[in-house]
């Protein structure tokens, strides 16, 4: 078969969530979003862009990117973990989806097999590995969303990729320090020669329990990713990076991307700075504040509704099993509620390994607007 065949007879989907992000009515209301795309981004981001552009910004950076920024992340993550990070140990990324990509590319070609991911997951932890021709296998969930130790016990191998997501999308879960203590000492003896792909893009969107830690100081061999998508409400500016205490494997990880996209862009790495630098805290902390209320506000629609929940603390999802009180298919319930006039959007659970729940984003202006069509879409297909 030609390729031109081939390629009449295979579908490349695009994602479930932009299919119906993309199917939202002109006047439909988007609780749909994966970015804080209604929050006022920081001043300094803006400033430091406008520097970057005129300190060279339409040159090329080093492959692993911008040396100040690299020393940035460094500084910031040994204080988190105490390990002497330098720029040597970050690679910066076109975003955190270019830096899980590399990684496991990496990993791949260094002989990985097998990729475990959590049974309630971000849709790339799949997709990608899928692409290298690696084994994916689900972990097991607690009812709350924590990671099921004890299942894990009984499938991680010494040699495999766990990934793990905390604060979580789609589940708003946080991981307590209690649970992220025990989950590294459980793999200190398990996973002796794999390592953990840690993603921490929601890190600094911890609005209800105590500030995230990144999970490199509980578990050595540790790959941290993270960015300016989600905190900074910057997601297409497409900063990311990824953190590694193996010097070596910073420099696969190096090489690999330099084939992929040579160097991220310039100016958009000087527009993260001030974020690493912490610069724009009181920003992040009036989105804290928002997320918060607006999650308040969603809870008590489900309440009403009687849709049970898992009470989300960080990112700014929330994760409620529709399966419960909705009748037939929830991607067809969605679909049809953003293709209304005047309907909103929420995201299906297919599309994250869970077909009886759907996603629905706190990070919308509209919150109120956006609840009470959602509560008429779903008084109107009660079981
Ligand atoms: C958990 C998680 N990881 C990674 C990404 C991708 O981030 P970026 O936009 O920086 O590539 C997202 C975006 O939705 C996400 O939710």
């Amino acid at each position: 078969m030609s390729i031109d065949e081939r390629l009449e007879n295979t579908s490349f989907p695009l994602p479930a969530i932009r299919e119906v992000n993309l199917s939202k009515h002109p006047s439909g209301i988007s609780l749909g979003l994966g970015e804080l795309k209604d929050f006022d981004v920081d001043e300094k981001i803006f400033m430091s862009l406008k520097e970057g552009w005129q300190q060279g910004g339409t040159s090329y950076t080093q492959n692993a990117g911008l040396p100040d920024l690299r020393k940035a992340i460094a500084q910031k993550h040994s204080a988190i973990d105490g390990f002497p990070y330098t720029m040597d140990n970050i690679i910066v990324t076109i975003g955190v989806q270019n830096a899980v990509y590399t990684s496991l590319l990496t990993l791949a070609k260094l002989g990985a097999k097998r990729v475990l991911i959590p049974e309630i997951h971000f849709g790339i932890y799949k997709k990608i590995p899928l692409d290298f021709g690696m084994e994916v296998v689900s972990y097991p969930l607690k009812d709350d969303f924590g990671i099921d130790e004890k299942a894990l016990n009984g499938i991680i191998k010494e040699d495999d990729v766990l990934i793990i997501n905390s604060p979580s999308n789609p589940t708003g879960r946080v991981l307590s320090l209690e649970e992220q203590k025990s989950l590294g000492e459980l793999l200190a003896k398990k996973l002796t020669q794999g390592y953990v792909i840690s993603d921490e893009i929601y890190g600094q969107l911890v609005y209800d329990a105590p500030k995230a830690i990144s999970f490199s100081a509980f578990f050595d061999r540790t790959i941290v990713v993270d960015g300016i998508s989600k905190s900074a409400a910057a997601a297409g500016l497409r900063v990311g990076w990824i953190i590694t205490n193996n010097e070596k494997l910073a420099k696969a990880f190096t090489s690999n991307n330099a084939t992929i996209i040579s160097t991220p862009p310039t100016a958009n790495q000087y527009a993260a700075l001030p974020v690493v630098k912490g610069e724009t805290e009181d920003t992040i902390s009036t989105y804290r504040q928002i997320l918060k209320a607006n999650r308040d506000k969603v809870i008590a629609v489900l309440d009403k509704l009687n849709i049970p929940y898992v009470m989300p603390k960080g990112s700014f999802y929330i994760f409620p099993k529709v399966s419960t009180i909705v009748e037939g298919d929830i991607k067809e319930f969605c679909l049809n509620t953003a293709r209304k006039e005047n309907g909103v959007v929420v995201i299906p659970g297919v599309a994250f390994g869970a077909p009886d729940y759907i996603r629905i984003s706190l990070a919308s202006k509209q919150i109120d607007e956006g609840m009470r069509r959602f509560e008429e879409a779903i008084r109107n297909c009660l079981k």
